[in-house]
């Protein structure tokens, strides 16, 4: 499709399923050197070929790691996996997940969880991929998967606002740190995505069709437009831009 990544080893979490997949899928068309899939499952949520499948017949190179990204040690590991390819240029950390029993009285052992995985899982993928992108004097690009629900707040997404909202300036505070190195960090903030994340959250699912009408691009966006914003941040077309949030979302922001 492009050479836009041509050269780069692009490490993605959570892709095994909707943003993730699509993300390391258009990496590979994206002329990706390599692509590491990683996730907590091979299979794709909403059914399918494995992500890994998917870029081998597209002529790709990809491995599948199995990473909890909550866990430092698999952060680490995953990271050291890309160590086959050269290392990371590329890290994406993007899984992330909703609640069933978001809002006001969200409970403390959900509340917990989900920080766990939306918030220290950015973290720790950002630590491990700074750390070796900082040995091998590498000056490549860090992208976390924020939300729009972490530009905008809602009564139904208290736990996942306020993660997302952290997202958005850890990205900022990391650019900081390691812009020093020549290393990038931004956010990407997706709209309504149609994926089973945004079909399968109470609350979120009902709310969507209301997203639709209101979004300027009377649409939902797809997984594979995320992927194109993060190849560019990925890209040295973006060599300049760090500690930026690229809201993808059809304008829906723009709007009140
Ligand atoms: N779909 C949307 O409309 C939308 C909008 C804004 C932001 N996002 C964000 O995009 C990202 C991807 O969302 P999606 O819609 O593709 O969701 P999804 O549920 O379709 O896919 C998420 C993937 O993350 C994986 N995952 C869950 N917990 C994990 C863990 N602990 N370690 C590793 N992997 C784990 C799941 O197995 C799944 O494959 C998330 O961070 C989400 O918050 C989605």
């Amino acid at each position: 499709m492009t050479d836009l990544l041509r050269e780069k080893v692009v490490v993605v979490t959570g892709a095994s399923s909707g943003i993730g997949r699509a993300i390391a899928i258009r990496a590979a068309e994206h002329g990706a050197k390599a692509v590491v899939v990683s996730d907590i499952s091979e299979n794709p949520r909403e059914g399918g070929n494995p992500t890994v499948d998917e870029i081998r017949v597209r002529g790709g190179t990809a491995i599948f790691i199995k990473a909890d990204v909550s866990s430092r040690a698999d952060n680490d590991a995953l990271i050291a996996a890309s160590e086959e390819f050269g290392g990371v240029d590329v890290m994406v950390a993007n899984a992330g997940i909703t609640l069933r029993n978001d809002g006001a009285d969200v409970n403390e052992e959900d509340f917990h969880r989900l920080l766990a995985i939306n918030l220290d899982g950015p973290l720790f993928g950002a630590q491990a991929a700074a750390a070796q992108m900082k040995a091998k004097g590498k000056q490549e690009s860090i992208i976390l998967m924020a939300s729009m629900g972490g530009l905008s707040g809602a009564g139904i997404t208290v736990a996942y606002s306020t993660s997302k909202g952290g997202v958005v300036l850890m990205a900022k505070s990391l650019a900081d740190a390691l812009g020093p190195y020549g290393i990038r960090v931004n956010a990407v903030a997706p709209g309504t995505i149609d994926t089973e994340l945004l079909r399968t959250s109470p609350g979120i699912a009902e709310a969507s069709e209301g997203f639709r009408k209101r979004t300027p691009l009377r649409r939902l966006g797809q997984p594979s437009e995320i992927g194109d914003a993060v190849a560019y941040l990925g890209s040295d077309l973006s060599s300049y831009v760090t500690g930026t949030v690229q809201l993808v979302d059809g304008g829906l922001l723009a709007v009140i």
